[in-house]
């Protein structure tokens, strides 16, 4: 039956050119493309090559000068702080950005510049992208959460110019000094930028380096406003780092035109949100849904955003998402399932529900991890709104699946994300690359080109960009997902074929955990899986095998192993669980079995896998976990 998905659907993948030209006219540039899509250097495809745009332009000039000036561009609402709480429009965000820009390029920020933000959910964190956007400049935001180390591996690939942070963040009661941890990475880097702007929070008053460190606000005060720089289209507008199989982080590099045209068709499209609706997105700035759901898409399509420093529990109660949405009129919600399973744990009833009018509330939107069907039936009882979950990645930038409430609703199958958003052509296959049969699980793979908006390629280094996504299944990208595609079309995505595990939503590598617990002088091996967690989805736990003759005792070096991912990692690794065994399972090959240790951990079925050494070991590791309260069944 045609209906407006399928319409757009056909149309994205048999006319690309077509489809996404016509939403390019969304958009306000300064130079037309030669031509929408350039495959003659594929892999390496460009969109828009020959346009010149800007995005903070058409984030926030365009709207200002157009009549939306006096409109909210940005709420912040902030628990943490004592309930504070600032509301700037178009023309104040506008001013503010142009400002900050200006005392960017007093520091000798330019085009083509890096630029790191490590800052707490603040408006100026928001401010300091926008502002990199004006001036061509390219922002890297890294995660509050990770430590000086992970800070100082990004500091060495991206080589900024210049550091935006701010004295500190607050994790509910407690004050995350920044300042000790920015040094911290600085010194640890051989790159050194050549300013740091610290925005100063009261929470905490630091001494700045004299010489390399400068108060935003002080800044601020001289600072002659900076107008939009030309960019090209294809010009680089930010990196995100993202975990891989390593420690070493991928840089995933995202251009200015491809960018702008996808989000804003997706506010629409997908989020049905139009220009002085009110959009939240419940996560962070340095994640990318935070990068494209907090600060570009919303602003692109001329809605109100907003920026929450609290927790969906804690801050005060479970009723805090409820008071959101009703103070600030908020018509759509994007978060993780994670917090509504938080929610959920303190208010099983949804009692708090009924202290705040959310009739101006029409959509909630999951993503970051599969929504469990009990989560999923819960939002929509207490809610009584579509709950919509959506599949994506960093590398993609927007959603990959989604049920597309601007173009055509579709009943919602629970552990589905529902359908291909247009654009996108995703496929089954084994791991030769044969299609598989509707319902067969099988790896999730992309029919190249993809559509605008997604990876370029990564920081400095094309050749691990095609040798991790494209070169395994030639003309297809690899999600590293592993799925489904039923006989109706819905997809569901069932589980990682790479050693990332999803932590609260958060992407982690176990692999960049088991270096750090390797790096333990009495450890000889070591293994982390992700097990099944009720509230985060899934948590590390970690297998260490001993030296011989090792005399301290078990506890003490599980303890060190936790306080070493906490201090090179950070807190958010959450990485708590840990157990000595004698030995790993391997198979005869030497390959350790992580597949097979976390289905004996979640009390999954599992077949011994038949290539295994010496099958005794996994009754050693069984017993080493229902130690520590896992593998409870047999
Ligand atoms: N700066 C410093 N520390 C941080 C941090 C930040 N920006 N963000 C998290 N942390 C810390 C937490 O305080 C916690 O520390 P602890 O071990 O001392 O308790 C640790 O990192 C783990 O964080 P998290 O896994 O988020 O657990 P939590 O108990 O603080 O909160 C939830 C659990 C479910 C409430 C929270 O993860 C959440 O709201 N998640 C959903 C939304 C989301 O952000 N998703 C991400 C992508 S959409
Ligand atoms: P990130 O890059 O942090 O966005 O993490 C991307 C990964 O999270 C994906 O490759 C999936 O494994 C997982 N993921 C994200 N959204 C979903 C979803 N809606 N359903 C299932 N898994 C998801």
């Amino acid at each position: 039956m045609s209906n407006n998905y399928n319409v757009a659907y056909k149309r994205s993948l048999a006319d690309p050119e077509g489809f996404w030209g016509d939403a390019a006219q969304e958009i306000d540039w300064i130079k037309k493309w030669n031509r929408v899509l350039d495959s003659s250097n594929s892999p390496f495809y460009r969109w828009f090559p020959g346009a010149q745009c800007n995005t903070c332009y058409n984030a926030l000039d365009r709207h200002a000068d157009g009549g939306r000036g006096d409109q909210a561009a940005l709420i912040y609402d902030s628990p943490v702080t004592g309930n504070t709480k600032k509301t700037y429009t178009y023309n104040q965000l506008r001013d503010e950005v142009a400002k900050f820009a200006g005392v960017l390029r007093s520091h000798g920020v330019t085009k083509g510049d890096r630029v790191i933000i490590y800052m707490p959910m603040i408006p100026q964190a928001a401010m300091a992208m926008l502002a990199c956007a004006r001036l061509g400049a390219i922002h890297s935001v890294v995660f509050g959460g990770f430590a000086a180390h992970e800070l100082a591996v990004r500091i060495d690939d991206a080589k900024p110019r210049v550091i935006v942070s701010a004295t500190c963040g607050i994790e509910t009661n407690r004050v995350i000094e920044y300042i000790p941890l920015l040094n911290g990475a600085i010194e640890l880097a051989t790159h050194k930028p050549d300013k740091c702007i610290i925005f100063s929070r009261p929470e905490c008053e630091v001494e700045l380096d004299p010489v390399r460190d400068v108060y935003w606000q002080s800044a601020m005060v001289d600072a002659e406003p900076a107008e939009c720089v030309a960019v090209a289209a294809t010009d680089p507008l930010y990196i995100l780092y993202t975990s891989g199989t390593t420690g070493e982080p991928k840089g995933i590099v995202r251009d200015n035109g491809g960018h702008m045209v996808a989000l804003k068709w997706t506010m629409k499209n997908i989020y049905n949100m139009n220009p002085g609706d009110v959009y939240w997105t419940a996560s962070d700035v340095g994640w990318v849904v935070g990068h494209s759901y907090i600060v570009y898409g919303p602003l692109l399509q001329g809605c109100t955003t907003v920026f929450y420093e609290g927790k969906p529990v804690g801050t005060p109660d479970a009723g805090a998402f409820w008071r959101m949405i009703s103070e600030h009129s908020i018509k759509a919600l994007f978060t993780a399932p994670t917090a509504f399973r938080a929610i959920k744990r303190q208010d099983p009833e949804g009692k708090l529900i009924a202290d705040y009018d959310i009739s101006c509330f029409e959509t909630l939107y999951l993503a970051g991890e599969r929504t469990d069907p009990d989560t999923l039936h819960w939002a929509e009882d207490k809610l009584a709104v579509p709950v919509i979950d959506h599949w994506w990645q960093t590398e993609t930038g927007w959603a990959i699946a989604a049920n597309c409430m601007g173009l055509h609703p579709f009943p919602v199958k629970p552990g589905s994300p529902t359908k291909c958003v247009p654009g996108w052509d995703v496929q089954i296959v084994d791991e030769t690359g044969h299609p598989q049969v509707p319902g067969t699980i099988g790896e999730i793979v992309i029919k190249l080109p993809l559509p605008p908006g997604t990876l370029m390629t990564l920081w400095n280094a094309d050749e691990r960009y095609l040798s991790a996504y494209l070169n395994e299944f030639p003309g297809y990208y690899k999600t590293s997902d592993a799925g489904i595609i039923d006989e109706d079309g819905y997809i569901s995505i069932m589980a990682r074929t790479d050693d990332i595990i999803n932590v609260a939503g958060h992407r982690l590598s176990t692999g960049g955990m088991e270096e750090v617990l390797a790096e333990h002088p009495d450890v000889a091996e070591c293994a982390v899986i992700g097990v099944a967690d009720q509230l985060k989805g899934q948590l590390p736990l970690g297998f260490l095998v001993l030296n011989v003759g090792v005399s301290r005792s078990n506890d003490d070096i599980i303890a060190d192993v936790i306080k070493m991912v906490r201090l090179k990692i950070g807190p958010v690794a959450a990485f708590k669980l840990a157990t000595v065994i004698e030995r790993l399972p391997k198979t005869r090959s030497g390959k350790i079995l992580r597949g097979t240790m976390q289905k004996i951990a979640d009390s999954a079925d599992y077949k011994m896998p038949a290539t295994i050494d010496d099958p005794v070991i996994l009754d050693e590791i069984r017993t080493a976990l229902q130690s520590i309260g896992y593998a409870k069944r047999a």
